[in-house]
């Protein structure tokens, strides 16, 4: 039985050369923006809320390995933006078993709210995500009956109002590819210089 694929473009069967898993996770995480059928399209996304660890999955809305970030969409209302603030270190977490990859990216957080980056991502978004903004309360608000809180019909532009961007910046990106005759591991960082390192996997 031929697997069912979740990407729109074809991957190497295995991995000796340490650039090529780099190109790879570019590819996975360029498709994942537009492709829904990749699990990579909704990665996890963690990071430090005092001494807890927090875990969401969000949307993966921009992937840019050139200036090495990611691009993701919140309520302005949610705890999260605060907790940003507070402390802005964040890992990103992918893995879709088709392409048997996982990625796992490790960086920093920044929001936006009211800018031109908020006002571009706003004006790029279809009218069915710029709708959630319009909820009432705003994310993790508590309630007692969820049905008042239905999306409803209504001006969505008002919706700009709650939006926000939260962009990921990573300075490091590990790919691991699992295959029967030999995992690959290999760790990518950008500190002073770039520098690539198998790892055991
Ligand atoms: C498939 C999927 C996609 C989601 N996309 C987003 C998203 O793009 N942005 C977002 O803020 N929350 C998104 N969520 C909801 C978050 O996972 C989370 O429940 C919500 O942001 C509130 O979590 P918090 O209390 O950790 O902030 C998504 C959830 C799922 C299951």
């Amino acid at each position: 039985m031929i697997p069912a694929k979740s990407s729109n473009y074809d991957l190497p069967d295995s991995y000796d050369n340490i650039e090529q898993t780099l190109i790879t996770a570019d590819q996975i995480l360029s498709d994942a923006v537009e492709n829904a059928k990749t699990l990579f399209h909704s990665p996890t996304v963690s990071s430090i809320e005092d001494s807890k660890i927090v875990s969401r999955v969000m949307v993966l809305r921009e992937f840019n390995l050139k200036d090495r970030f990611m691009r993701f969409h919140t309520d302005y209302r949610s705890p999260k933006i605060k907790q940003y603030k507070k402390n802005s270190t964040a890992s990103v977490l992918g893995y879709d078993p088709i392409l048997k990859v996982q990625i796992k990216l490790q960086g920093t957080i920044e929001s936006h709210y009211h800018n031109s980056v908020t006002r571009n991502a706003w004006d790029g978004s279809t009218n069915r995500s710029k709708k959630c903004y319009s909820v009432r309360g705003g994310s993790s608000f508590k309630i007692d009956n969820p049905n008042k809180y239905d999306l409803k019909d209504g001006n969505i532009e008002d919706g700009y109002m709650n939006f926000a961007v939260l962009i990921f910046t990573f300075n490091s990106l590990e790919f691991l590819h699992l295959k029967s005759s030999g995992h690959r591991r290999a760790l990518h960082t950008w500190n002073d210089n770039y520098a690539s390192q198998w790892l055991v996997p």
